[in-house]
C-alpha cells in the first residue's frame, strides 16, 4: 500500500465510507499472538491512520501494544456484530490467515492494519492503526455507522408522536419520545457532523413540544373557548379559500373558536389539529398557519358548556381595540354579528390582556405556550 504521505490512502478510506468526524462501525481481528481477537469496533479517520477507542472494561484492552498485526473489516453480516458480543467470538463465519494478518473471510472489504500506537487516556486507550493492504471483496463497499439509521429511526419515532398527538394519547407519545432521545443520543455519540446534530437537535426538539402540549392539551376540559395567539413575522398577503386574497400585518392576530363536540370535535381534537401544520387545509385559520411565517405562540383556553366564542371575540375587539384582520376571516358561519374571528392585536403580546378579558367575562382562562416550532 501507498506510504501514509499520500492522500491517496486517505481518499481510498473516504471512498469506503471512514470519516474524521463520524465513527464507522467494523469489525476488528486481530493477532494477539494468543490467536486471533475478533470484536466490534468503531473507528474514525485520523490523517491517513483509523483511529478507536477501546475502553479499558474490554478484554482487547488487555491485548493492545503496537506492531500487531490484524484486520478492520467492512460487513453487514449481523452475526459478525452479535456473536463476539454474545458469545466472546465467532461461531458461524470464518476468519482467514494472509500474509497480512487474520480477516474476515465473508466480509464486503478488509483493510490490513498494524497498530502504530497506543496511548492512555482516562477511562480507555486511544489506538492509531496503520493501513498495510486493502481486499475489496463486494463492489462499493460502505463502512457502516450508526448515526444514519439513528437519525432515520429517530424520524420514524416522530411520525408516529404525530400521529397519536393527533389523537391526544399521551401514553404513547411520552414512550415514543423516550425513543427519540435514546436514538438522538446515539446520533451525538456517533458522530461530530455539524448536519446529523442539528438535525437531530430538531427532531428532539420536536418531540419533547409534542409531550408538553399532548400533555397540557390532555388536561384540558372537554369542551370549551380558545384563542389561539398567532404571531406573524411579516405583512403579507395570503390565499384564503374563497375569501381570496387577504393582507396581514406583522404582530399579533388572535382567532377565537369554539369546541363544544366529543373527540375530534372537542377541545382537544381542535386544538392539536391547529397545532398540526400537516392536515388538510380547510378552515380560513389553516390557511394562514400553513405559512412558515406564521405560527401560534400561546393558547389560551377556557371550560364553557356553551358557545362563547362571540361573546370573547367582542370583548377582544372593546377591550384590547383589536381590529377585524381581514373581513370576513372565520365568520362565514358567525350569526352574531361578528365582522370576523380573526383580529390583529397589534406588535406587543397581548397575553395577559386577553386572559383579562377571559376573567371579566367569569370564564377561568389556562395558558398554554406554543412557542416557535415546525
Ligand atoms: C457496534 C459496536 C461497536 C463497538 N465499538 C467499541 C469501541 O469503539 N470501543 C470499545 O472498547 N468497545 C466497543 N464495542 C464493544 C466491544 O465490541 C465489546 O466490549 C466486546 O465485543 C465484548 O467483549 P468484552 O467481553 O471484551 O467486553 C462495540 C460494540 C459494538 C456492538
Amino acid at each position: 500500500m501507498v506510504e501514509d504521505s499520500s492522500g491517496l490512502l486517505r481518499g481510498l478510506l473516504s471512498h469506503l465510507g471512514f470519516s474524521p468526524r463520524t465513527f464507522s462501525e467494523v469489525i476488528l481481528v486481530l493477532e494477539t499472538g494468543r490467536g486471533a481477537h475478533v470484536q466490534p469496533l468503531g473507528v474514525k479517520l485520523k490523517g491517513s491512520s483509523l483511529w478507536a477507542r477501546v475502553f479499558k472494561s474490554t478484554r482487547l484492552h488487555e491485548h493492545l501494544r503496537p506492531s500487531l498485526r490484524g484486520s478492520l473489516n467492512i460487513t453487514y453480516d449481523p452475526r459478525a456484530f452479535f456473536e463476539p458480543v454474545i458469545h466472546g467470538r465467532l461461531l458461524s463465519l470464518e476468519i482467514r490467515e494472509s500474509p497480512l494478518g487474520p480477516y474476515l473471510a465473508s466480509c464486503d472489504a478488509v483493510i490490513f492494519v498494524e497498530i502504530a500506537e497506543v496511548k492512555e487516556e482516562r477511562a480507555f486507550s486511544s489506538v492509531f492503526f496503520k493501513p498495510l493492504g486493502l481486499i475489496i471483496e463486494r463492489e462499493h463497499p460502505l463502512a457502516p455507522n450508526r448515526a444514519f439509521p439513528a437519525l432515520v429511526e429517530a424520524l420514524v419515532h416522530l411520525t408516529r408522536i404525530r400521529h397519536h398527538a393527533r389523537a391526544c394519547d399521551v401514553q404513547p407519545v411520552e414512550d415514543l419520545a423516550k425513543k427519540v432521545r435514546a436514538c438522538v443520543e446515539t446520533v451525538r455519540h456517533a458522530t461530530e457532523e455539524s448536519a446529523y446534530l442539528d438535525m437531530a437537535s430538531e427532531i428532539l426538539s420536536e418531540a419533547e413540544r409534542w409531550v408538553y402540549l399532548v400533555r397540557s392539551i390532555a388536561s384540558l376540559p372537554e369542551k370549551g373557548v380558545y384563542t389561539l395567539v398567532v404571531r406573524l413575522g411579516k405583512d403579507m398577503e395570503i390565499r384564503v379559500g374563497a375569501l381570496g386574497k387577504a393582507k396581514l400585518m406583522a404582530g399579533y392576530h388572535l382567532y377565537t373558536g369554539s369546541a363544544l363536540g366529543k373527540g375530534p370535535l372537542g377541545l382537544k381534537g381542535r386544538l392539536i389539529r391547529h397545532l398540526s401544520r400537516i392536515k388538510k387545509v380547510f378552515w380560513h385559520i389553516d390557511y394562514l398557519l400553513r405559512e412558515q411565517e406564521a405560527y401560534v405562540e400561546t393558547l389560551i383556553v377556557a371550560e364553557s358548556q356553551f358557545k362563547k366564542e362571540c361573546e370573547v371575540n367582542k370583548a377582544l375587539m372593546e377591550e384590547l381595540g383589536a381590529v377585524p384582520s381581514v373581513l370576513g376571516f372565520g365568520s362565514s358561519d358567525c350569526r352574531s354579528g361578528c365582522p370576523a374571528h380573526l383580529l390583529y392585536a397589534g406588535l406587543s403580546r397581548p397575553v395577559e390582556a386577553i386572559e383579562r378579558v377571559y376573567q371579566r367575562l367569569g370564564l377561568k382562562p389556562i395558558l398554554i405556550e406554543v412557542g416557535r416550532w415546525r
